[in-house]
C-alpha cells in the first residue's frame, strides 16, 4: 500500500480525468505538493500504447496487456521521476487510471490470470475512487469527443463494466480503501465528496 498515492478508475467517459484534475487542484490549494499523473503515461511505452488505442498501430491483445504493465512499471519505479521516488520526496500523486484498468480492460481479451500475473507485484494505492456510470451514459459522453478509440464500443465496454465490478470488489477485500461514487451526478458535487473523503484521510490531509 502506497501512502499519498490516490487512483481514479472508471469506464471511458466516467469522468476520471476531470475528477483527478479537480482533486490535484484542491490538494495544492491546501498547501501540499501534488502531481497529476495518468496511465497510459506520456513516456516511451505509454506513447506506443496510445498509437495502438488510436488505431495507428496494432498489437496482439496480450502483448498490449504486457505493454500496459511495462508502462506501469516505469511509472512506478523510474528513478526520481517514478511514483515511488516522488512519494518518498513527500509529494502526493493522483493517477487517472492504474492496474485496475488493466485487470478490467485487458482481462476481457486475455483473461484474468494472464493480466493478474503481469500486474501481481504492483502496490495498491492508499485511496481508490471508482466512478460508477452506466455504459449507455459513458457512450453518450464519449460521442462527440472525436474518433472512437479502440475500446470505446458498447459491447466491449459492457464486458469491461462487469469485470470492473469484480476487480474493485477484490481490491476492497484486499484491504484497499475503495470509494464507489455515483459518477452521473454533477461534477462539482462529486468533487466535493472526493475532497471530503481525502481531507478525512490521515497522511494525505497532513
Ligand atoms: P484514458 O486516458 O481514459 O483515455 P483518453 O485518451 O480519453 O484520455 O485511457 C485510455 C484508454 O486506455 C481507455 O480506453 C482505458 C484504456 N486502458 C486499458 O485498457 N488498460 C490500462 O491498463 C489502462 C491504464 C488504460
Amino acid at each position: 500500500m502506497l501512502d499519498r498515492f490516490i487512483v481514479f478508475e472508471g469506464l471511458d467517459g466516467a469522468g476520471t480525468t476531470t475528477q483527478s484534475a479537480e482533486l490535484v487542484g484542491r490538494i495544492e490549494a491546501n498547501g501540499s505538493s501534488c502531481d497529476h499523473d495518468c496511465e497510459p503515461t506520456g513516456g516511451i511505452l505509454g506513447t506506443q500504447i496510445r498509437r495502438v488505442l488510436r488505431g495507428a498501430a496494432s498489437l496482439h491483445p496480450c502483448t498490449l496487456a504486457l505493454l500496459f504493465a511495462a508502462d506501469r512499471h516505469e511509472h512506478l519505479y523510474a528513478p526520481d521521476t517514478g511514483i515511488i521516488d516522488r512519494l518518498e520526496a513527500g509529494r502526493t500523486v493522483v493517477s487517472d487510471r492504474y492496474a485496475y484498468s488493466s485487470l478490467a480492460y485487458q482481462g476481457v481479451a486475455c483473461g484474468s490470470e494472464f493480466v493478474e500475473r503481469a500486474n501481481a507485484r504492483y502496490p495498491h494505492p492508499q485511496l481508490l475512487f471508482f466512478l460508477e456510470v452506466p455504459v449507455s451514459v459513458c457512450l453518450e459522453r464519449i460521442t462527440g469527443r472525436g474518433p472512437a478509440e479502440l475500446f470505446e464500443k458498447e459491447h466491449f465496454l459492457s464486458a469491461v463494466a462487469e469485470r470492473y465490478t469484480e476487480v474493485i470488489e477484490r481490491a476492497e477485500r484486499d484491504g484497499v480503501a475503495v470509494h464507489r461514487l455515483d459518477g452521473t451526478r454533477a461534477a462539482d458535487s462529486i468533487a466535493e465528496e472526493v475532497w471530503r473523503i481525502v481531507a478525512e484521510t490521515p497522511i494525505v490531509s497532513m
